[in-house]
């Protein structure tokens, strides 16, 4: 397997970093044996913690039903994910306690308690309740990183409707397909928000969208921009505050089934078709809450940070449910880090005194190169851990996070895990785990991870594919209105075990590394993009033929997109045209999906049952020597490419 090459440089990382005495004694958790102790006895361990950690009307009869690869966890029992998040904290001198503290771009502020949190929830629950929206039913919700978003997911939740946050940044179109995916009846949007001082305006995209999106019967529309001149379609569109209007502070939660959905989340798989991954309530509360406070060890007085966006599975996960289920104190950020200057996040630390910081490689690589001067113009030593998700950290960009933000005092928490894990699957336990820059370490305890070769062997030491044996709370449950593909997508690969698409290899220490997809996803700055859907993209434009996306090593993004494009007979490749190309992709899926590269070819490289040979233009892109290509239908494409590609790079 390819990865092995990527495995053996990690492998020789020798440093380690073992937890600062003065962070593992008061760390929440302490006990080397946890691993030992959660093996034994896995389902018990996540019931103990079930019974501690998280409020249940009614306790389960049964604590896992696992008929591969359908798992239920706490049947029977009853409880209600904002009632863990809210109304257990308002009941006690937490209710005062800032629950976000919120920055907008322009350095707009607002701190909204748990009080204030309860109260706005449950205005909107009973708002939603009024416009017919019923346990079961799913709303769309279409949002930036304003108190809103939190406000909206929590009020669903609330009611027992499910919540289908799509990310700000995709396409009209993107939204409009999960939308109809998920057959939503109500989409709660804003009129625009504030990107690097510009307005971007979120409702046109959200009305593009709304054309063909029969099922949506009503739009609440948060005024987000002050003077936007927006339309609202009479009889459909309700601005927030007329819908809050009036609307009753007294909503009860309602009481949901262990197993009853909480919230639909698509992302990319290997085909063209987005996938919506579904989750429930008690065992994805329990997994985001008992992860929160270990590997994050968040106390009371904390200020936690997560950089990600709510419309991704880490803003649900880390910004949402296991924080505010913690009763934490949550720091929330509209804009970008560079805005007015590469200082911002910095600048933020400083002024609210972060602790606790969540991010990804990409946004620490990225500062690195802006250099070490933006963040040495701040004080930040209040932070005492740091997080990274979503791609794999490189040991240089580890170090100089643990050095220069970090200030060589603070853990780092190297998180793998995906939207379909809903928890951290793979992370150190900050006062217990020993570091090495670059791997995540150890399987979390009660989840059993594993390397295994190409038949399902498990690898003592070396390369192979990450897979998870057996069942875990906050795993998915199926793919949103298609079961089958579940099955094959995570369970067929290797019988009786969770593939997570992932490579991944153990050193002699028994560490994880991880090696980046092993299918037909990339994963750019963080983001996951099948290049299914970007190739059905770009045959949807009139000029192209044929298109074959790969993902191309990038020192800051992770990964890069180049496309290799042929052209319709009589198409001339103009550098015009790369840029209609680009454009085209980034209005049908959004800005995140626009190829850094793209590249006219006369023809495609196949095998002689037709494939597309990805891996051979990753080797062209990335300038190596081609390994063997005795199955290519056509050699010569080959050469012609290769001479092709290296010109286009010169010029
Ligand atoms: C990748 C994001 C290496 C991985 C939480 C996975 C990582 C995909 C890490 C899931 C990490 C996430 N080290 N790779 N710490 N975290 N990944 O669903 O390829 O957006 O399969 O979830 O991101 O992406 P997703």
């Amino acid at each position: 397997m390819e990865a092995k090459a990527i495995a053996f440089e990690s492998l020789r990382e020798e440093r380690l970093f073992p937890p600062p005495p003065a962070f593992a004694e008061q760390a929440n958790l302490r006990d080397p044996e946890i691993y030992k102790k959660a093996a034994q006895d896995p389902a018990a361990f996540w019931a103990k913690l079930a019974e501690e950690e998280l409020v249940w009307y009614r306790k389960w009869d049964k604590v896992l039903e696992w008929e591969p690869p359908f798992a239920k966890w706490f049947i029977g029992g009853k409880l209600n994910a904002c009632y863990n998040c809210l109304d257990r904290h308002v009941q006690t001198w937490r209710r005062n306690k800032a629950a976000i503290i919120w920055e907008g771009e322009p350095g707009d502020t607002r701190v909204l308690t748990y009080q204030d949190l309860f109260r706005e929830v449950n205005k909107l629950a009973s708002a939603l309740k009024k416009l017919g929206v019923v346990k079961g039913d799913r709303v769309a919700i279409y949002l930036p990183m304003i108190p809103e978003a939190v406000i909206a997911m929590l009020a669903c939740a609330r009611i027992g409707a499910v919540h289908s946050i799509v990310f700000g940044g995709f396409s009209a179109e993107a939204l409009r397909d999960r939308i109809n995916d998920a057959q939503a009846k109500i989409l709660i949007t804003a009129d625009g928000y504030y990107r690097r001082g510009a307005v971007v305006e979120a409702k046109k995209n959200a009305d593009q969208a709304l054309k063909e999106c029969p099922g949506v019967e009503k739009v609440i529309v948060v005024n987000r921009i002050l003077k936007t001149q927006i339309s609202m379609e009479p009889g459909r569109d309700l601005w927030w505050q007329e819908v809050m209007e009036g609307a009753s502070a007294d909503c009860p939660a309602e009481e949901m089934d262990a197993e009853d959905m909480l919230f639909i989340l698509y992302t990319s798989g290997t085909t063209g078709k987005p996938k919506g991954v579904v989750h429930t309530t008690g065992g994805y509360l329990l997994g985001t809450h008992v992860t929160t406070k270990w590997v994050f060890d968040l106390k009371e007085e904390d200020l936690y940070w997560c950089t990600a966006d709510i419309g991704w599975i880490t803003g649900h996960s880390y910004v949402v449910y296991g924080p505010l289920s913690l009763g934490a104190s949550v720091l929330m950020y509209e804009g970008t880090p560079d805005y007015p200057d590469r200082d911002r996040w910095w600048d933020l630390v400083e002024k609210y005194r972060v602790t606790v910081l969540y991010t990804a490689p990409t946004a620490i690589r990225t500062c690195m190169r802006w250099g070490t001067d933006y963040p040495a113009r701040h004080d930040l030593s209040s932070l005492r851990l740091l997080g990274s998700v979503g791609e794999p950290i490189n040991p240089e960009a580890w170090m100089w996070y643990y050095k220069y933000i970090g200030g060589e005092r603070c853990p780092i928490a190297d998180t793998w895990w995906q939207t379909e894990t809903g928890m951290h699957i793979v992370t150190p336990l900050p006062g217990i785990t020993a570091l090495k820059p670059g791997s995540a370490t150890f399987g979390f305890p009660g989840v059993e991870v594993d390397v295994v070769d190409d038949v399902g062997n498990s690898i003592k030491e070396g390369g192979g594919y990450l897979v998870i044996r057996g069942p875990w709370p906050s795993m998915l449950r199926t793919i949103y209105g298609d079961p089958q593909r579940y099955v094959d997508q995570y369970w067929s690969r290797f019988p009786g075990m969770y593939f997570t698409g992932d490579g991944a290899a153990r050193d002699k220490d028994g560490y994880l590394w991880l090696l980046g997809r092993v299918d037909d996803v990339i994963n750019v700055s963080g983001h996951r993009i099948s290049t299914m859907e970007v190739e059905s993209a770009l045959v949807e434009h009139p000029a192209v033929a044929e298109a074959a996306a790969i993902g191309k090593a990038h020192e800051v993004k992770g990964q890069a997109l180049a496309v290799f494009v042929t052209l319709k007979e009589g198409i001339k490749g103009t550098p015009e045209l790369v840029q209609e190309l680009k454009a085209h992709v980034a209005a049908k899926i959004g800005a995140l999906a626009r190829p850094d590269d793209i590249f006219f070819t006369a023809e495609l490289p196949k095998t002689r049952s037709g494939k597309i040979m990805r891996r051979l233009l990753r080797d062209i892109a990335e300038g190596r020597a081609l390994g063997d290509t005795t199955t290519l239908a056509d050699p010569g494409v080959i050469a012609e490419l290769k001479e092709r590609y290296a010109e286009e790079e010169r010029g």
